[in-house]
C-alpha cells in the first residue's frame, strides 16, 4: 500500500508514550503507525523531531467578520499555521457577534473560504437569544460563551435569571458553555473610585481587577452548573483561587473544565505590568507570581485542562496609550504559545507528554473534536506538530503573521520550536514558511 503521506523516523508522543515509530497518510486521516518502512507519494524524514498529535489553541479571537482591521481569520489561521496550531476555536465577539444562526453561517463560510488550519466555533449567550440555544446546538457549534464580567466588544452579561436558564437549555444540547469568569461590579466599582483618586497607571489595571472578581464569578458558574447539569469551562482562568475551586469542583463530581495561557503562566503583573504598560493590558489582568505558579502546577495535576491563548489581536494605536484606562485590553498569542510552552518542558517543568495532553488531547475532548482531533491514532484525522526540541530562536513581535504586531513577550528566547504544521495531511507550515491556501474546515462535535 501507498500512502499520501509518509513521517518517518520521527519519535510520537502521545500523552502515555514516547515512541519511535512512522506514519502513513491516507485521505487525511492516519492510515498506519508502524515500525517497519512505509511508502508514499510524499515522505517526511522527521529524524530528530517530535511528532505531536496537531496542537490545537481552543481561545483565539480573529475578529473575522467586522473586526477585521486588527486580524481576520486568513492572516489569524497563517499565524496559527506558524505556531505550529493546527486547530483553533474561534471566539464571537466580532460584529456582528456570533448570536444567531445567520452568524454561525456566515463564519462557517468565511472559514473555509479563508482559513489555512482547521477551525471550531462558539456561539455568545446574551440577554435575547436564550431562545436560540437548541437550535444553535444543531448547527456545528462546539460550544456556547457567556461574558460574565465586560471585555472587548463590551457584550453585556445576561442577568443571573437569564444565566440559569441559558445553562439548563445548554445542559440539554451536551455542549459545554465557556465562561469570561469576572464579577463586573466588583471590577466597575473599583474602576471608578480608582479613575476618580486620579490613577492611570498600569497596575491600576490589576488592582480593579482582583482574584477575588474571578473567583465569585467562578463560584457562581459552578454553582449553576450543579444545579443544571451544564457542562461548564472557565476561559482564560488567571488565579490560584481559580484553580482551586475548578480543582475541588471536579473533585465534587462536577464536570468544570479550565483553561490558562503562556501570558498567566510566565509573567509577574506586579513587575512585567510596570514595565510593559498598557502592552500587557489583559482582562483577566496577570496575576503576581504566586498565580502562574498555581496554575503551572493545576496543569500539572489535572485540574486546569489546557493552554489556550485568548489571542486578541489589536492596533498599536488602540494598544499603546499613557493612561491605562484608554488602552484596550488583549494581545497575541496564537503564535507564540508553543514555543514558550516547549522551553518550559526544556526547563524540566513538565514532560512533552503531559504537554501534549494539556495541548491537544485535552481541548479535543472538552470541545467535542475527540477522538477526530487529539489522538496519534489510526483512524484520526492526519494533524501533526512536528518540533524540534533543540532549536532556539527569538519572539520577535513585527516577524508575527498576525496584523497586530503586539506582544508582550517581545524579546523573549526560546528553544523548541515547531517545524511543520500538518493538517489532514496537508503540510501547512514547513520551516516557518506558511502556505496559506484555504484547506481549513469547519470541525463539529463528535457524538454528542
Ligand atoms: O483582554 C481581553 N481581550 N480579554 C477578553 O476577554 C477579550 C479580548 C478581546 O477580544 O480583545
Ligand atoms: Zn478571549
Amino acid at each position: 500500500m501507498s500512502y499520501d503521506l509518509v513521517i518517518k523516523n520521527g519519535v510520537l508522543v502521545t500523552p502515555e508514550a514516547t515512541i519511535q515509530a512512522n506514519v502513513g497518510v491516507k485521505d487525511g486521516r492516519i492510515a498506519a503507525i508502524a515500525s517497519e518502512e512505509l511508502s508514499g507519494r510524499r515522505v517526511i524524514d522527521a529524524a530528530g523531531l517530535y511528532v505531536l498529535p496537531g496542537l490545537i489553541d481552543g481561545h483565539v479571537h480573529f475578529r473575522d467578520p467586522g473586526l477585521t482591521y486588527k486580524e481576520d481569520l486568513a492572516t489569524g489561521s497563517q499565524a496559527a499555521a506558524a505556531g505550529g496550531i493546527c486547530t483553533f476555536i474561534d471566539m464571537p465577539n466580532t460584529k456582528p457577534p456570533l448570536s444567531t444562526v445567520e452568524a454561525f453561517q456566515e463564519k462557517k463560510s468565511l472559514g473555509e473560504s479563508k482559513a489555512c488550519v482547521d477551525f471550531g466555533v462558539v456561539a455568545v449567550v446574551v440577554q435575547d437569544n436564550v431562545d436560540l440555544i437548541p437550535e444553535l446546538a444543531t448547527t456545528g457549534i462546539v460550544g456556547y460563551k457567556v461574558f460574565m464580567g465586560e471585555t472587548v466588544g463590551a457584550i453585556p452579561a445576561p442577568d443571573d435569571g437569564a444565566m440559569l436558564e441559558a445553562f439548563g437549555l445548554i445542559s440539554k444540547t451536551g455542549l459545554r458553555v465557556g465562561l469570561h469568569a469576572e464579577n463586573n461590579q466588583i471590577m466597575q466599582h473599583l474602576i471608578k473610585r480608582f479613575k476618580a483618586q486620579g490613577r492611570t497607571d498600569a497596575l491600576a489595571h490589576l488592582d480593579s481587577r482582583p482574584e477575588v472578581a474571578e473567583a465569585d464569578a467562578i463560584q457562581k458558574a459552578i454553582l449553576f452548573a450543579e444545579y443544571t447539569g451544564a457542562k461548564v469551562h472557565i476561559y482564560h482562568m488567571s488565579s490560584k483561587k481559580g484553580a482551586e475551586l475548578v480543582g475541588q469542583a471536579k473533585k465534587a463530581g462536577i464536570d468544570v473544565t479550565a483553561e490558562t495561557g503562556p501570558h498567566y503562566l510566565l509573567m509577574d503583573g506586579p513587575t512585567d505590568m510596570p514595565k510593559l504598560k498598557s502592552m500587557l493590558k489583559m482582562n483577566p489582568p496577570v496575576r503576581a507570581r504566586e498565580h502562574g505558579a498555581a496554575l503551572f502546577q493545576g496543569l500539572l495535576d489535572g485540574s486546569v485542562d489546557m493552554i489556550a491563548t485568548d489571542h486578541s489581536p489589536h492596533t498599536q494605536e488602540e494598544k499603546i496609550k499613557d493612561n491605562i484606562w484608554e488602552a484596550i485590553p488583549g494581545f497575541c498569542g496564537v503564535e507564540t504559545s508553543v514555543p514558550l510552552m516547549l522551553t518550559q518542558v526544556n526547563a524540566g517543568r513538565m514532560t512533552l507528554n503531559q504537554y501534549v495532553k494539556v495541548a491537544s488531547e485535552n481541548p479535543a475532548r472538552v470541545w467535542g473534536m475527540y477522538p477526530k482531533k487529539g489522538r496519534l491514532a489510526v483512524g484520526s484525522d492526519a494533524d501533526f506538530t512536528l518540533v524540534d526540541m533543540g532549536k532556539e530562536g527569538v519572539i520577535r513581535s513585527e516577524r508575527l503573521h498576525s496584523k497586530s504586531k503586539v506582544s508582550p513577550f517581545d524579546g523573549y528566547k526560546v528553544k523548541g520550536m515547531p517545524v511543520y504544521t500538518i493538517v489532514r495531511g496537508n503540510v501547512v507550515m514547513k520551516d516557518g514558511e506558511v502556505n496559506s491556501t484555504p484547506i481549513g474546515k469547519l470541525v463539529s462535535p463528535q457524538a454528542r
